[in-house]
């Protein structure tokens, strides 16, 4: 059994190391999370700051980071560097960071969390498919943290959460964009208003997507007007044929025509007459 003496020595010796390195480490005085409330057309803008206040290696340049990605123009071999965004807007939500680079030590950050309500900017308005073929719905949004996407179906008034793989429904959610796939399409139930649902914890939106389905008769339509068209004019014709034939059949001879203005000027003579012996 080891003595209770050296286990406090050992103790120690690994709390001094830790508290040396703690000491070593840069630290960085950041701005505090924030909440972006964008209800106003002109908000003011807001500055993120980072304050390197202690640091054993000195320090070579800074720079800003959002969504793990570097901001253009920011690197400056400043402590106190500043991020200011002129009119915040839901886009401007997200992860940033203050990174510092060293001569002797490896990069130290910070993180400032920008957190916005989602937004909804862009989604599908409408889908008009064949029954049968699969319809394609999505929506993006804006804000963070990224939304919990929920898809749900106006049913008799009342909306209907949608169950991914629920067999012809597919929901997949990548961060700021969600989409429902629906496959084998049914003309009797699946037409109407689907509704796309971001949350997150500061708040909501949600957007409606229209899903019309047409019969697969439908891309024939066109065709078999035509064809009922030509069907009803040729009933039409033979119609008109077989019951003006009888009388026509002097109109079709020609020598009939010259008889047929004589016998109108017969009677014309046979008025003048009448007139000429009143
Ligand atoms: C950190 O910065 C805030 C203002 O941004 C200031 O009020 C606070 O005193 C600073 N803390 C330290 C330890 O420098
Ligand atoms: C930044 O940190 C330095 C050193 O700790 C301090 O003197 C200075 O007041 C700080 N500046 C701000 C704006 O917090
Ligand atoms: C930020 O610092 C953490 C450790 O504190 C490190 O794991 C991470 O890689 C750093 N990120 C960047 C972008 O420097
Ligand atoms: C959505 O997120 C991806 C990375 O996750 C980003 O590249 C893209 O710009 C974002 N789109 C919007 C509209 O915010
Ligand atoms: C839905 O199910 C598919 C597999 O069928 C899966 O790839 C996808 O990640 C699931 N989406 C959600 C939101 O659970
Ligand atoms: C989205 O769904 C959540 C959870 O059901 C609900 O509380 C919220 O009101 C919905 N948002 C909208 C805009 O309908």
């Amino acid at each position: 059994m080891p003595c209770p003496a050296m286990l406090l020595v050992v103790f120690s010796t690994v709390s001094v190391l830790h508290s040396a390195r703690a000491q070593n480490e840069p630290r960085i005085n950041a701005s505090d999370h924030m909440v972006l409330s964008l209800e106003s057309h002109s908000n003011p803008p807001i500055i993120l700051q980072c304050n390197l206040t202690s640091a054993s290696s000195n320090h070579k340049e800074s720079y800003w980071m959002k969504n793990g990605e570097e901001i253009a123009g920011t690197r400056f071999k400043l402590k106190l560097t500043e991020y200011k965004l002129n009119k915040p807007r839901p886009d401007d939500a997200g992860e940033y960071m203050c990174v510092y680079t060293f001569e002797m030590a490896p990069d130290a950050n910070a993180t400032i969390e920008v957190k916005a309500s989602p937004e909804i900017t862009g989604h599908k308005r409408s889908d008009n498919k064949n029954e049968g073929q699969s319809a394609l719905l999505y929506c993006k949004s804006v804000g963070y943290p990224h939304p919990v996407w929920t898809w749900r179906k106006l049913e008799g008034g009342i909306l209907m959460d949608i169950e991914n793989s629920s067999g012809r429904f597919f929901i997949n959610n990548k961060d700021n964009y969600s989409e429902l796939q629906i496959t084998h399409l049914d003309i009797g139930t699946d037409p109407g208003e689907y509704r796309c649902n971001a949350t997150n914890i500061i708040g909501t939106a949600s957007m409606v997507c229209i899903l019309r389905v047409r019969s697969h008769l439908a891309p024939l339509w066109p065709f078999l007007g035509v064809l009922a068209e030509i069907i009803i004019l040729v009933i039409i014709i033979v119609i008109y044929e077989k019951r003006k034939r009888p009388d026509e059949v002097p109109d079709d001879d020609e020598p009939a025509g010259p008889m047929k203005t004589n016998s109108t000027n017969n009677h014309k003579d046979k008025n003048l007459r009448q007139r000429t012996t009143n």
